[in-house]
């Protein structure tokens, strides 16, 4: 999949060799997000995963030659749905490439991509402080909705 969106930029997956300059937007949108914090070495082990999983896709926006955006999606079982869903994540582009349609485009690759292996649904967590990010999705046409995250993180080599 490569989407065209203006003679120098495009949306596909992303490649091995992109994993650095993802760090980059990550350590970005983890600085934004509070709930988070960068770390170079365990968002470069995230990628890497996430590029061996056959039910999961990185998106990258590239500008010039340049990656400026990215987003990530997982299928997951939905009991409510009956089917595959999708989680959206690592939703980000770069300041300098905003208010140009890259976030446009990155969610409408998301939402084909998730579409052709049959997916009917895309949910995504967002902070609730987050005005621009929330605003961007009501625009991109994303329910709010009433649940409410929360998460334990459990014993192990990463958080023990
Ligand atoms: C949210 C984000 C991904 C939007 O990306 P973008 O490339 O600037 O978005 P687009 O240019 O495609 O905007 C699409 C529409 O969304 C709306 N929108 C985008 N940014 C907005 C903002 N800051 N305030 C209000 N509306 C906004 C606009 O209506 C826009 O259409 P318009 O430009 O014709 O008015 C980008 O601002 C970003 O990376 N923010 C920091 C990271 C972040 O918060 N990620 C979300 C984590 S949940």
């Amino acid at each position: 999949m490569v989407i065209m969106i203006a003679a120098n930029i495009k949306i596909r997956p992303a490649r091995n060799e992109d994993i650095e300059s993802l760090t980059g937007l990550l350590e970005e949108l983890f600085t934004i997000e509070a709930d988070f914090s960068p770390d170079t070495s365990r968002q470069s082990a995230g990628l890497r995963l996430l590029l061996q999983k056959r039910d999961a896709v990185i998106l990258v926006a590239e500008s010039g030659g340049k990656v400026v955006g990215m987003c990530t999606i997982q299928v997951v079982i939905s009991t409510a749905e009956g089917g595959l869903s999708g989680v959206l994540e690592d939703m980000i582009v770069a300041r300098d490439a905003r208010r140009q349609g890259i976030g446009r485009a990155l969610l409408q690759a998301a939402e084909s991509w998730a579409e052709e292996r049959g997916l009917t649904r895309l949910q995504l967590l967002a902070e609730s402080e987050n005005e621009a990010a929330l605003a961007f999705y009501f625009k991109m046409g994303w329910q709010g909705t009433g649940l409410v995250c929360r998460r334990k993180f459990l014993s192990g080599p990463r958080h023990s």
